[in-house]
C-alpha cells in the first residue's frame, strides 16, 4: 500500500528567486500537510550523501555543487498516496518536459536548477526525512 509521506527540497535557485512562498502555497492547495520543515544549506560533503545513489552518474559532481550553492528548504510531507502525488504535482524532472501547472514547469530552469526534489519511493521519502530530520523534529 502507498505511504502517506514523503520528503521534499526546495532547491537553491527557487530558494534565490523568492520562490518559497508560491511553492508551500502550491503544496498546500494540493493536499498535503507539512510535518517537519527546516531552511538549512548543505555543504558539498552533506549534498554528496544525500545523493550518493547518484554518486556514478556523471552529473553527479554538478548537482552537489549546485545543491551546496545556496539555502534550501526540506520538509517532509503528508497526503494519502504521498510520493505519486507529489511527483505529479512537481512534474518531470527535465522543466521543458513537465506539464503545465507543475512546480517545475512554473519555476524551474533547467534540468539541474530544477526548483524541488521529491522522493521517488516510500523506502527512499523515509531514508530522507531521516536525512534532515530527527523523530522528535517530525509532527
Ligand atoms: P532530483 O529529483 O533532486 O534528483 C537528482 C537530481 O539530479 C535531479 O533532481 C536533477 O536536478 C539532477 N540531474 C541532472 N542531470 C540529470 C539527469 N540527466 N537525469 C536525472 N537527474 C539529473
Amino acid at each position: 500500500m502507498a505511504g502517506k509521506l514523503t520528503f521534499t527540497m526546495i532547491k537553491p535557485d527557487a530558494v534565490e528567486n523568492n520562490h518559497i512562498g508560491a511553492i508551500l502555497q502550491k503544496i498546500n492547495e494540493a493536499g498535503f500537510r507539512i510535518k517537519a520543515m527546516k531552511y538549512t544549506r548543505l555543504t558539498k560533503e552533506t549534498a554528496g550523501q544525500f545523493y550518493a545513489i547518484h554518486s556514478e552518474r556523471g552529473f553527479f559532481n554538478d548537482l552537489v555543487t549546485f545543491m551546496s550553492s545556496g539555502p534550501i528548504v526540506a520538509a517532509i510531507l503528508e497526503k494519502d498516496n504521498a510520493v505519486a502525488d507529489f511527483r505529479e504535482l512537481i512534474g518531470a524532472t527535465d522543466p521543458t518536459k513537465a506539464a503545465p501547472g507543475t512546480i517545475r514547469a512554473m519555476f524551474a530552469k533547467s534540468i539541474d536548477a530544477n526548483a524541488m526534489h521529491g522522493s521517488d519511493s516510500d523506502e527512499n521519502a523515509e531514508i530522507e526525512g531521516n536525512f534532515f530530520f530527527s523523530k522528535l523534529e517530525q509532527f
